[in-house]
């Protein structure tokens, strides 16, 4: 299906191989995590729509354009906590509305123990950010209820997904775009991404 975006960009690739590193820290894999997340939300911001604005330079006026639709970054609990900070550098003005799910680890279906959101939806375009698209549970919920709330267009921002998960996520809501940097092979009876990186969560904070 075409609303699977995969980057073939070398930066992407270069760091993701880092990041999969089993002797890669916490530090430097939450430093990945930030890079890789501002480089693939660049690829997936590409057609977001403008609208005309008139500026004064030092020397005139300049045709210039500035972003029409209100954004708002959506991190899947935990894991997707470390891609926010970098993409907020690059558009300040957005909106943060974090989504809390865990895995229960004996169904894999995704649990919800945290959201906030109002009444009513305050941002237009919504990037679902988290790591891992293993199952594709946690990703589906979590546009099930944005799209309950009234996002009127949504992006899915990921690093590592599964074959499983994008065709779940595909099947959900085609209407979706997939952003990853790479498709692996397979999940393993347990949930896990294969090879993948193991658990982004756990590498991230230090836990597990
Ligand atoms: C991980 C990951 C995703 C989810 C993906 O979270 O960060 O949110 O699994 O799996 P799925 O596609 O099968 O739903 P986890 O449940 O390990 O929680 P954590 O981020 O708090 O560690
Ligand atoms: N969540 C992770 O953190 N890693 C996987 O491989 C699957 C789900």
């Amino acid at each position: 299906m075409d609303n699977l975006h995969i980057s073939n960009h070398p930066l992407i690739l270069h760091k993701i191989t880092l990041l999969r590193d089993t002797h890669t820290e916490p530090k430097q894999f939450r430093e990945l995590v930030r890079e890789l997340a501002i480089l693939l939300a660049y690829e997936a911001t590409r057609d977001l729509s403008l609208r005309p604005q008139a500026v004064t330079t030092p020397m005139g006026l300049a045709n210039g354009q500035r972003l029409e639709q209100k954004i708002g970054l959506v991190p899947i609990l935990r894991a997707g906590l470390g891609m926010v900070e970098g993409i907020w550098e690059m558009m300040p003005h957005a909106e943060v509305w974090h989504m809390g799910f865990y895995r229960d680890e004996r169904t894999l279906k995704p649990v919800a123990y945290y959201n906030r959101l109002p009444v009513g939806a305050t941002v237009q375009l919504c990037l679902v950010l988290d790591p891992m698209l293993a199952t594709g549970g946690s990703a589906v919920a979590t546009v099930d209820i944005l799209k309950q709330w009234g996002a009127q267009q949504i992006k899915y921002v990921g690093l590592i997904a599964a074959p499983e998960g994008v065709k779940r996520l595909q099947t959900a809501h085609p209407d979706v775009p997939i952003h990853v940097a790479v498709v692996d092979d397979h999940l393993n009876d347990i949930g896990y991404i294969v090879p993948g990186l193991g658990d982004a969560g756990d590498r991230q904070f230090g836990t597990g």
